[in-house]
């Protein structure tokens, strides 16, 4: 376990989960387990830069942990903690802030999507959302950072306030890269394929839930938007066929050049079936899962609660050494 290199990776509770969440970022966290030391947390401190109902978010985070394990996040091989249940994350957050600038911040993109988003609501935590985020990377030791792409000018930032840190106080921060999928990096969606696929698309019909029925799924792919060619061909134009193919490919495991033999002379329609029937057969056995571990609440805590115990001790270590650094009394 210790030579292996360190992975950390989380996801917001801020709403229910997307294919392009699974896709771009859970579905890697789980065949990441047996190679790497894996760290995961669900980052509710997140959560929060936009408002979210208390009852909700606490139910939320509840099903996103049982979601976790019924996508084969194994507590016993990865720490799989939540973000609020230690003190560190916010502590290592608030000290990197003063390592980092404010033009920095103002370039983040997601930052300008979601002030546009919430107008009515741009806190300073939105703000500063990218600096807690490197306060999880780098209280581990992270070597890499499974993410989906719209998450690599974070990581990229963290690189950057490591660098900044190191240059003043010497080799104290490891230096974390992004670890992005090569097919399913960016799931777009069904109903607009220059759009992310977003749990918060006001057009439902573009974003496949995880909790999503069987019937569900088969309408949305139905009404998936495509383009007008007329083969099953991956053109590299960023239309509704090349993301319904990436989402194929990263199911089934199949190549590009597979899938397109397999549907050479057949139709959209044909297509748009067998890539909803390979959703079905991947998202049922989770879904039937996450219910069960959903059941057991007790089991649950005992999974959050040892991990958050174990996390603790090691970002304890970290935060200490970084505060002697700055100068702090400890
Ligand atoms: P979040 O919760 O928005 O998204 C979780 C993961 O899903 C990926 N993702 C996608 N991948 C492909 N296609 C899509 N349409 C798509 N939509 C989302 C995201 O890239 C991400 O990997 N800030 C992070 C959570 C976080 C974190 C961290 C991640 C907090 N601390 C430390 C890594 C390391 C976020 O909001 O992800």
């Amino acid at each position: 376990m210790d030579n292996k290199k360190t992975v950390f990776s989380a996801i917001q509770p801020s709403g229910e989960l997307t294919l392009g969440n699974y896709i771009g970022a859970l579905k890697n966290l789980v065949n990441l387990q047996d190679d790497y030391k894996c760290i995961y947390a669900l980052a509710d401190l997140h959560a929060i830069t936009v408002r979210q109902d208390p009852e909700l978010l606490k139910k939320r985070t509840l099903e996103l942990y049982a979601i976790f394990l019924g996508c084969g996040i194994d507590p016993k091989k990865s720490l799989f903690f939540i973000q609020s249940h230690i003190y560190t994350h916010s502590e290592l957050a608030w000290l990197l802030n003063c390592y980092t600038q404010y033009g920095e911040l103002s370039r983040m993109t997601q930052f300008k999507d979601k002030s546009q988003k919430h107008a009515d609501n741009i806190n300073v935590g939105l703000f500063c959302y990218p600096t807690l985020m490197a306060a999880d990377i780098l209280l581990y030791g992270t070597d890499f950072v499974p993410v989906g792409e719209d998450q690599k000018q974070h990581v990229e930032l963290t690189r950057n306030i490591a660098q900044r840190f190191n240059g003043i106080y010497g080799d104290v921060l490891k230096m974390p890269e992004p670890m992005i999928p090569e097919i399913g990096a960016r799931i777009m969606s069904l109903q607009d394929p220059t759009k992310k696929m977003s749990k918060s698309d006001e057009n439902k019909n573009g974003c496949i839930l995880l909790s999503d029925s069987p019937d569900d799924i088969v309408k949305k792919f139905k009404k998936a938007v495509t383009d007008s060619y007329s083969e099953v061909k991956f053109r590299g134009e960023h239309t509704g066929i090349d993301n319904l193919i990436s989402i194929y490919s990263v199911i089934t495991g199949k190549s590009v050049i597979e899938i397109e033999d397999e549907f050479a002379g057949k139709g959209y329609g044909d297509f748009k079936k067998c890539v909803a029937e390979a959703i079905i057969q991947e998202l049922t056995p989770i879904q039937k899962k996450a219910k069960e571990y959903l059941e057991d609440k007790s089991y649950l805590e005992e999974c959050y609660k040892d991990a958050a115990k174990k996390a603790l001790e090691i970002s304890v270590k970290k935060l200490s050494i970084i505060k002697e650094k700055i100068g702090f009394i400890i």
